[in-house]
């Protein structure tokens, strides 16, 4: 049952105007986790006000941790010299994921924790084998019963090299986190790439950790016998952006993020162009209109590990391709069903058929609103995007979804022409 108000959307309106990108909440969850590693305070700035960040914050106050948010300068001071338990509790982990995060940490600086199996989601299964595997490779030893993963590393962890089948983001952190306090060095190779792991590892080298190649496909952790506070401001969240700047690009823009690195979305900015949308570029910002002579044209996606076009905005370009002229095929490589907006798609006037993990769109000349429900918080985004470029109303339902990853989803769209409210 939902428990946040619908999104009610008027389509057709144009999209323009500048916003600012909040900070990366793919970044700041485990910022937020990497403080357990160094006792005392940590100040994390750009913080994006979401729920998942509040639901981090207890999963921390759960262990004994002290955190205080500072909600006019998007902070948060987390405290923790003084942690008391070693145990995240199942009902707070169940209702966000990322929480496994604090496995690493906990880890690495006590040798010992015990943290809810995190459940699955719309998306897929998340399974967590590669955290297991890579943990078990600088000797974590654990077991697990249908709750709990009780984890521990009698002794302390060591350092080791570490192949990981796949460039898993979550693993890769949990390993880079826990290997900083490992007795010796850590390779991590096959590592995910995503620049949210090159911001956690400055973050920890701040610390004093010493972590290099952060970003490439190998990265290698010196163990450090102890870890100190300091400050960090997050990355800006690419995918927040790369949401706004589909709006533009279905509605014609000009639309502006700021706060953000273009090479963040490289790829994306790539398929922009090749669908007829123009694009430009500043170190800090991202640029994107589509004047009425151009339209928009099909093309062929493939969701991949970073620098490949990234899974989350893999539904905000299906919209995108729902209106372009011609065919577009998206392959989902990274998620094993992360196709749930394609029936509301449909519902809407979309045409879209699903093989597998292939969508195969045809475009279409038009969008009629319709009540859709967004099932994960991408999916929630991309059928506000589909609502702003419909005819008539759209009502999104179920929008604790987007709540989750979007600060201030509405009051940004609006200030970009939207018609939109709560
Ligand atoms: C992070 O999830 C992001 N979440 C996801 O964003 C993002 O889609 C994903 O990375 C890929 O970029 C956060 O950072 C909080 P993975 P994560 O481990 O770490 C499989 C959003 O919308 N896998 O790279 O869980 C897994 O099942 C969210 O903001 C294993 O099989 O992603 C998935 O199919 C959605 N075993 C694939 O790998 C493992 O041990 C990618 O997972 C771990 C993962």
């Amino acid at each position: 049952m939902s428990n946040a108000a619908d999104i009610i959307v008027h389509g057709g309106y144009p999209i323009a105007g500048t916003i600012r990108a909040s900070g990366a909440k793919n970044s700041v969850l485990k910022l937020m986790a990497a403080a357990i590693l160094a006792p005392g305070q940590t100040r994390i700035t750009n913080v994006p006000l979401i729920s998942d960040v509040t639901l981090m914050a207890e999963v921390l106050m759960s262990l004994g941790v002290k955190v205080e948010f500072e909600r006019e300068q998007a902070a948060v001071v987390i405290d923790t010299f003084d942690i008391t338990s070693l145990k995240a509790p199942a009902d707070l982990v169940n209702q966000i994921r990322a929480s496994i995060a604090v496995l690493g940490p906990l880890l690495g600086r006590f040798h010992e924790a015990q943290v809810a199996v995190p459940g699955g989601c719309q998306i897929g299964e998340r399974k967590l084998d590669i955290h297991f595997a890579a943990l078990e490779a600088l000797g974590m030893q654990f077991y697990t019963d249908t709750e709990y993963i009780y984890a521990s590393a009698p002794g302390g962890l060591v350092g080791a090299p570490v192949y990981l089948r796949f460039p898993s983001v979550g693993a890769t952190e949990n390993l880079m986190m826990a290997a900083v306090l490992a007795r010796g060095t850590t390779i991590i190779d096959n590592a995910a790439r995503e620049p949210e792991i090159a911001d956690l590892a400055n973050f920890l080298n701040a610390m004093g950790a010493r972590i290099s190649g952060a970003g490439s496909p190998r990265i290698t952790v010196e163990g450090v016998t102890e870890l100190t506070p300091t400050d960090h401001h997050t990355v800006g969240d690419r995918i927040e952006s790369g949401t706004f700047l589909v709006a533009g690009a279905l509605l014609g823009g000009p639309v502006t993020v700021e706060g953000i690195s273009p090479d963040y979305l490289a790829t994306a900015l790539l398929k922009f162009e090749q669908m007829g949308v123009s694009v430009d570029k500043t170190p800090n910002s991202v640029t994107v209109w589509r004047d009425h002579t151009q339209t928009l044209k099909g093309t062929d996606i493939q969701t991949l590990p970073f620098p490949g076009f990234p899974t989350d905005l893999q539904a905000q370009f299906m919209v995108l391709a729902s209106l372009s002229e011609g065919g577009s095929r998206i392959a989902e490589n990274i998620f094993e069903s992360r196709f749930q907006h394609v029936e509301d798609l449909v519902r809407m006037g979309a045409d879209i058929t699903t093989e597998g993990h292939f969508a195969y769109i045809n475009g279409v000349s038009k969008l009629t609103g319709a009540t859709v429900h967004s099932s994960d918080l991408r999916a929630g985004a991309a059928l506000v995007l589909a609502g702003l470029a419909a005819e008539g109303e759209t009502r999104v339902t179920n929008t604790e979804h987007i709540d989750r990853g979007y600060e201030n989803f509405v009051s940004k769209m609006q200030s970009l022409g939207a018609h939109i409210s709560r």
